[in-house]
């Protein structure tokens, strides 16, 4: 896995989204996989300045989202269809029949994955795929002991996820208890990955992530089996890292054609 770590969130979001970009002159009809949380935020918000001001172009862009809360309707403000739609969608030119977000009303949940699953597979596959981490190490909301194998499915969030997510809500036993997820091995077959972290908060799961043995107990170290993994972290989230000093030696004698941030 190649580790980044930046000062800042700001600088972190700033590679991420560039990374993004890339991608997107290189082959503007891409998949991208995205992830809702605070974290990517900032990325998102890059990444639509890029498109007003530089004109990045994302009307052949499709997109995947890794997950939504069954139940809730898109029009629910802690939906994530509302989410995307905030922070990112109503200000890019993505088709509209170019999104794709796990319907959380659906009546047969089993079909809504299996369906996801074929659309994912009927877009060519995802080239590069978001994640944010939770306390946990989860990815999506495969929570610890998901099977590492696992496809789009149906999830039971823990309480501490529960917990951690209850500050959006009104009132803690307002957060929903089941989820649509994509699988570990869905997101696994994504062709890139980009995982961000940011705070002190994530420091121990990002280390046990990143330099800890695999385990379904954290569902994120499976990233270490992927082929073009990136790990993208401000410096409290690598406060815990065993390597960080080699780490950040890699990034700074990184050869100017593996740079990300292009022409800027
Ligand atoms: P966060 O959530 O970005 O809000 O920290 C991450 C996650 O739970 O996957």
């Amino acid at each position: 896995m190649e580790i980044i770590i930046q000062p800042t969130p700001e600088a972190v979001s700033l590679i991420a989204a560039n990374i993004i970009a890339n991608l997107v002159r290189d082959k503007p009809d891409c998949v991208l996989g995205l992830a809702t949380g605070n974290t990517p935020i900032l990325m998102y918000r890059e990444l639509v300045r890029m498109h007003r001001e530089a004109g990045l172009d994302f009307s052949r862009v499709t997109t995947f989202n890794l997950d939504e809360y069954v139940g809730l309707s898109p029009k629910h403000p802690q939906s994530y269809h509302a989410f995307m739609h905030e922070h990112l969608f109503q200000h890019l030119n993505v088709p509209r029949q170019n999104i794709h977000i796990p319907n959380g009303l659906a009546a047969d949940i089993a079909a809504e994955c299996a369906q996801f699953e074929l659309a994912i597979r009927g877009a060519g596959g995802i080239d590069l795929q978001v994640l944010g981490i939770g306390t946990d190490g989860h990815i999506g909301f495969n929570e610890r002991s998901s099977s590492l194998a696992s496809r789009t499915r149906i999830k039971t969030l823990t309480e501490q996820t529960r917990h951690d997510n209850a500050r959006y809500f009104g009132r803690p036993e307002d957060v929903p208890m089941h989820v649509i997820t994509m699988g570990v091995g869905t997101i696994m077959e994504a062709r890139q990955v980009l995982l961000l972290a940011f705070g002190e908060n994530k420091a121990q799961v990002m280390a046990a992530a990143v330099e800890g043995p695999i385990s379904a107990m954290n569902p994120a170290s499976i990233l270490q089996m992927h082929p073009v993994a990136k790990a993208l972290l401000d410096e409290p989230a690598a406060a815990q890292l065993t390597l960080g000093d080699y780490y950040r030696w890699v990034y700074a004698h990184k050869p100017d054609w593996q740079q990300f941030v292009r022409g800027r």
